[in-house]
């Protein structure tokens, strides 16, 4: 199961969802608020959104231990997967990511992003996020990418981008939890991502007791959409181990 990070939906996945197919069951939901599923109004808390998940296995009849990827908000989401539904984990991938919560002046920077984007509208995140989640290879040379990921965040109800942001700003330090995590976790990362920095899931991955980690090559913070066959070979690889 695929979860997309912040303010995307399930297409990030595509080039995984294409590869990996032939082989699994590939789910790749749109989280509350995002997508073509229900607007999330208020405050959607990452443990809602991982309730989301095991209702949507549930939904499925899928009561065998999953793998579970997530990118970024998507990995806050797998931590609290892993926290409450710890027996339904078969592995654990994250991408991207940080376990720490947010300082204080960022969680008040999300509040205030909440607020704007309602009142200003969905271009805002874009604007001040793409910059940031591509590789500067990318953004030069994968337009159509940078384009397609602009067009997703654009056409996002703003109540679904404010209730994860504030859900982001109080969402749990897993910091300590890492030690205890004891399912197969592989931790993915694009050498150039600046929002969550390959030497910090190095870190995290010191922490894990099960841990592998990959460093993605040529690319950002959204290593699975920029780098897809390296992104792939890393989790086929995983998956066929555990
Ligand atoms: C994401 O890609 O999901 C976001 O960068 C997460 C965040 O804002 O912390």
């Amino acid at each position: 199961m695929f979860v997309h990070g912040f303010p995307l939906d399930h297409s990030m996945w595509n080039g995984q969802i294409e590869r990996l197919s032939d082989r699994y069951r590939v789910i790749a939901p749109d989280l509350r608020g995002f997508g073509r599923s229900g607007t999330g109004e208020g405050i959607v808390t990452m443990a809602q959104f991982a309730d989301d998940l095991a209702a949507l296995l549930d939904f499925l009849g899928i009561d065998e231990p999953a793998a579970l990827c997530g990118l970024s908000m998507g990995g806050y989401i797998a931590l609290e997967f892993w926290r409450w539904y710890a027996e339904r984990l078969q592995g654990l991938i994250l991408c991207d990511t940080r376990t720490a919560n947010d300082a204080p002046e960022t969680a008040a920077g999300r509040l205030a992003v909440a607020e704007k984007v309602l009142r200003e509208g969905s271009h805002i995140v874009a604007d001040t996020m793409i910059p940031r989640l591509f590789s500067a290879d990318t953004l030069q040379n994968q337009p159509h990418l940078v384009e397609n990921i602009r067009q997703i965040i654009i056409s996002t109800d703003p109540r679904g981008i404010a209730a994860a942001a504030r859900g982001m700003a109080r969402r749990a330090d897993f910091t300590a939890e890492l030690p205890r995590i004891r399912c197969p976790t592989l931790l993915i990362v694009g050498e150039s991502d600046v929002i969550t920095p390959a030497a910090d899931m190095q870190e995290i991955a010191k922490s894990v007791p099960n841990a592998e980690f990959k460093i993605i090559p040529q690319a950002g913070h959204m290593a699975p959409l920029e780098q897809p066959e390296a992104v792939n070979a890393a989790i086929a690889g995983f998956l066929r181990r555990i």
